[in-house]
C-alpha cells in the first residue's frame, strides 16, 4: 500500500457527515477512516456519536476504521478504546518533547495491549482545530532526525507530520506568510527526508485545500493517510445554503439536509479517487489485531 495509495480520514460530528462519508466509500468500493475530534464528541455526546459511527461501520459494505483525532486526555482515550475504536491519536505535540514522549509511550503501552493502533504528532500543524490554535510556523515543522528517534522510542504505528498543510481555512496573515514561503503549500522535500528515516505510515493533517498534485506526490513519498474535514464542511455548507435559498417553502429537516449530505458525499468521493483508494476495499482489513465491533 505504501507509496501506491492512501486512505482519507474524514472527520464527522453528526449523522449526515457519517452517512455521506460511508455512502461515498461504498460507491467507490474503498476502505475509509471515520474520525471524531474532541469537539465533535462534545457537540454530539460521546456515547451517541460513537454509537452512531459504530452502527454505520457495522452495516457498511466496505471496511471502516473508527479513529479518534487529536486527543491529550488519557481517560477519554481509554473510554474510546473500550467503546471499540480501532485507533487513536495521542496529541501531546503542544508539550515539550520529553513530555510528549512520556504521554505517547504510556498511551502506546495501554493501546497495544488491547490491539489498538496509535498515531502521534511531532512538530505542530498550523491552523485552528478544537483546542489547538497554532499560528507561527517557526521551527514547528517535523524534524526528520527527531521523528526517527520519536518513532523508535514510542513504538507508535503512524506519525502525523507537520510539513506545511494547515488545519481549517488559513485566514490568519501569519499563517498565510508561512505558506507563501513553502512555494506549493506542502514541503515535499521534507516529506521525503522524513520518509528516509521513518518507515511507519505517515499522516498528513489539514489536507483540505492541498493541491491535487501535492497530495499525489505525498502519497508517492509515504503519506498513507490524509485527514480531511474542511473540504467536506465547505461542500455541505454551500449546498445547504443554495437549497435553503432556492426552496424557501421547505421546512422538513430531512429535505433541507439531504442535498447537503449528497454534496458532502460527492466531495468525499472525489478525495477517494484522488488518493487512488477507489476499488481497494476488497481484501482490506482494518487493524487485524482488533476484533470487529
Ligand atoms: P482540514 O480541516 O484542514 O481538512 O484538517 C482536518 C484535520 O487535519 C483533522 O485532524
Amino acid at each position: 500500500m505504501l507509496g501506491k495509495y492512501a486512505i482519507p480520514a474524514f472527520n464527522t460530528s453528526d449523522l449526515e457527515m457519517t452517512q455521506g462519508i460511508i455512502r461515498a466509500a461504498e460507491k467507490q468500493k474503498a476502505p475509509v477512516i471515520v474520525q471524531t475530534s474532541v469537539g465533535a464528541l462534545e457537540y454530539a455526546g460521546i456515547d451517541e456519536l460513537v454509537g452512531l459511527n459504530k452502527a454505520f461501520a457495522r452495516e457498511a459494505k466496505i471496511p471502516v476504521a473508527l479513529h479518534q483525532d487529536h486527543c491529550h486526555d488519557f481517560n477519554l482515550i481509554k473510554k474510546l478504546i473500550s467503546l471499540g475504536y480501532s485507533s487513536v491519536m495521542v496529541d501531546a505535540s503542544h508539550l515539550p518533547y520529553k513530555e510528549n514522549l512520556k504521554l505517547t509511550k504510556a498511551v502506546v503501552s495501554y493501546a497495544h495491549r488491547r490491539g489498538v493502533w496509535v498515531q502521534a504528532e511531532l512538530g505542530r500543524i498550523l491552523g485552528n482545530e478544537d483546542w489547538q490554535n497554532v499560528k507561527s510556523g517557526d521551527d514547528l515543522m517535523t524534524d526528520p532526525d527527531q521523528a526517527a528517534e520519536f518513532v523508535r522510542d514510542t513504538r507508535i504505528d503512524t506519525l502525523a507530520i507537520a510539513v506545511g498543510s494547515v488545519h481549517g481555512i488559513p485566514v490568519d496573515p501569519r499563517i498565510k506568510k508561512v505558506l507563501s514561503t513553502l512555494k506549493e503549500h506542502v514541503d515535499i522535500d521534507r516529506v521525503k527526508a522524513i520518509r528516509k528515516k521513518v518507515k511507519i505510515p505517515l499522516v498528513m493533517h489539514g489536507a483540505s485545500g492541498v493541491p491535487d498534485k501535492q497530495i499525489r506526490a505525498a502519497i508517492k513519498h509515504g503519506v498513507a493517510v490524509f485527514n480531511i474535514d474542511t473540504d467536506l464542511r465547505v461542500a455541505f455548507n454551500k449546498a445547504l445554503r443554495d437549497n435553503l435559498k432556492k426552496h424557501v417553502e421547505v421546512y422538513d429537516p430531512r429535505k433541507i439536509l439531504a442535498p447537503a449530505t449528497e454534496a458532502l458525499s460527492k466531495a468525499a468521493e472525489a478525495k477517494l479517487k484522488l488518493m487512488y483508494t477507489s476499488g481497494k476495499a476488497k481484501g482490506f482489513r482494518v487493524n487485524p489485531s482488533r476484533p470487529r465491533t
